[in-house]
């Protein structure tokens, strides 16, 4: 039985429209195994990064767009609270099997930055990585905003993203090296075709 909650509280419709795809569509399993594959992620890098934040045993530990939910499952084996919250319901199923591979059950939500409804106590520590980019700019600001809001008076927070640090001017020709030198063989990581197709 699955163990996913639908955990979004209702939004005006005039609020910006989270589940629907950006970039490459992840609503596939198959779309979905590459890109745990090419996340380059794993139990030591979450070990590493869950030590570095003071994630133990009883910690609470919230991970905002979670994908395929390594970090969750990792804080959940060592005995935190863990709880995963992505838009996308193949996500949320393939990190739930990663979970149970591990006999543990971390929380899973399918919510949005913008309408999850956290329903536990206040978190120690919450995560975000490689997806607050997704939303524009005012948008950033209200889920920050409501991010903090999950955190207990002095918990974590922590936030893994792209930040750019060209002029606006020169965008076309950095993205473009950015491009070109972030793509890499089939197998390796994002390849050149995954790269081109995330204009939509
Ligand atoms: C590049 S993946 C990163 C996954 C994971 N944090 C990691 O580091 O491996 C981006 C994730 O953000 C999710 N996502 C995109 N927009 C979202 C939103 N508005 N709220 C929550 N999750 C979102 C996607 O479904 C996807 O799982």
């Amino acid at each position: 039985m699955s163990s996913i909650h639908g955990s979004a509280r209702p939004r005006p419709v005039w609020s910006f429209p989270e589940y629907e795809p950006v970039g490459i569509d992840l609503g596939s399993r198959a779309a979905v195994a590459v890109c745990d594959r090419n996340q380059d992620t794993g139990p030591d890098a979450d070990d590493a990064l869950l030590d570095r934040l003071g994630v133990t045993a009883g910690s609470r530990l919230v991970d905002l767009a979670c994908g395929t939910g390594s970090l969750v499952v990792q804080a959940a084996r060592r005995g935190a609270e863990a709880h995963g919250v992505d838009v996308s319901a193949e996500m949320l199923a393939f990190a739930e099997a990663r979970a149970r591979r591990h006999g543990v059950a971390p929380r899973w939500h399918r919510a949005g930055f913008l309408d999850y409804a956290h329903r536990a106590g206040p978190a120690d520590v919450v995560t975000t990585k490689s997806a607050l980019h997704q939303l524009p700019g005012f948008w950033k600001q209200q889920a920050l905003r409501d991010t903090a809001a999950l955190l207990r008076p002095g918990g974590t927070f922590y936030l893994y993203d792209i930040v750019f640090s060209f002029a606006p001017d020169a965008a076309d020709t950095h993205l473009q090296r950015w491009i070109d030198t972030a793509e890499r063989p089939e197998g390796e990581g994002f390849t050149h075709a995954e790269y081109h197709c995330r204009r939509r």
